[in-house]
């Protein structure tokens, strides 16, 4: 593990006075965490520094080939005031299996983690109080070198910010409108849809602008060879429930592997759920949720945390899922992870690491 310089901000930020309206992704700490990688040196200079702007070359390789890939995780302020994190590992174990995918190095995972642990050590007051809001974390890393020539860069930058956050949608958890988008596709297999990469994320924003102007959350993307199987919805992985069976596409390599989805999948399971992991055609959910056959719909992710689907909409289909409002296992479920992930419940699967214990 390298040693970790901290240099700290002379000029701290205003903290939010209002936590009822941090919305998502807006506010960022006084500091963040930053180190560099080179070929033949690996990753080096690990440091804690004021926020602030990098200095980038216009010709930096990230900004014309996209090597960029990113994380998501959060901060939790238990009821004692003390911070927990939920499973770091295995994010910085994701971002390692992304680099891979995407000719980047790997993560020095444990210089990460400690780095990230110092860092909220250092900005715990902006861990926010009111139930329902965190620290969101984001740590990212990115291809630094400068030049035209497409190849893998010798150098990369990995950096952590945070910022509190609240809801990621505006709906909180009531449920949310879903546009299955049967023209773009997001990933096809043996490209990079498993991957936390920046440019999935690019490849979603117009079918989104275009849901949301139909007054849609988000879109619902089906694979890429035959539009017919559910994927995901970008920001989150989804699953649908049969009363007490509930069934999620199964991880094809165009998907994102959700630690919210494998954590879903686990506490559902301890529960006394069925789960099966599957190939799930769009057309027969349709028609499911007109039988009456498929109960609840919902989606998982670290910031949507566990977003009820209200109604799903394809062409000139709309169908009401459930009630249109939270069912039962939706809520059974959010009240059991966010009691682990808040500290109200017992963590069994040993998923918590407290950071100021
Ligand atoms: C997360 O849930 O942490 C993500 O990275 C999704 C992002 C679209 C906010």
């Amino acid at each position: 593990m390298l040693d970790i310089k901290v240099t700290r901000s002379e000029h701290l930020k205003q903290k939010p006075a209002d936590e009822t309206a941090l919305g998502f992704g807006r506010l960022f700490t006084d500091h963040m965490f930053v180190m560099d990688y080179e070929e033949g040196r690996g990753w080096h200079d690990a440091q804690i520094l004021p926020y602030g702007c990098f200095a980038m070359d216009p010709a930096s390789m990230v900004l014309h080939y996209g090597q960029a890939i990113f994380e998501g995780m959060k901060c939790y302020r238990r009821a004692d005031g003390h911070l927990q994190l939920f499973r770091p590992r295995d994010n910085f174990a994701r971002m390692t299996r992304s680099a891979q995918r995407m000719g980047m190095p790997a993560l020095d995972e444990e210089t990460a983690l400690e780095g990230l642990l110092q860092l909220i050590r250092i900005e715990a007051d902006w861990v926010p109080h009111r139930d329902g809001t965190s620290l969101y974390i984001r740590p990212t890393m990115i291809s630094m070198d400068v030049g035209l020539g497409v190849h893998a860069s010798r150098t990369y930058r990995f950096f952590i910010i945070l910022s509190p956050v609240g809801a990621y949608y505006k709906e909180g958890l009531k449920p949310v409108s879903i546009y299955v988008e049967d023209e773009y596709v997001r990933a096809v297999r043996g490209g990079v849809g498993f991957t936390k990469c920046a440019g999935n994320y690019a490849a979603s924003i117009l079918a989104g602008d275009v849901a949301e102007k139909k007054g849609y959350s988000q879109v619902l993307w089906l694979d890429g060879v035959e539009q017919k199987y559910v994927e995901e919805v970008g920001s989150m992985n989804m699953m649908f429930a049969y009363g007490n069976k509930i069934v999620t596409p199964k991880l094809n390599g165009s998907i994102l592997p959700g630690i919210t989805r494998d954590s879903i999948l686990k506490l559902a399971r301890q529960l006394g759920y069925e789960t099966v992991e599957d190939r799930l055609n769009i057309h027969e959910i349709f028609a499911d949720a007109k039988s009456g056959k498929l109960t609840e719909a919902f989606g998982t992710g670290t910031a949507a945390v566990i977003s009820p689907v209200g109604v799903l909409a394809m062409k000139d289909e709309k169908i009401t899922l459930g009630d249109g409002g939270i069912g039962v296992l939706s809520q059974k479920l959010y009240d059991t992870l966010t009691g682990i992930q808040y500290g109200r419940l017992p963590d069994e699967n040993g998923w918590i690491l407290p950071v100021n214990d």
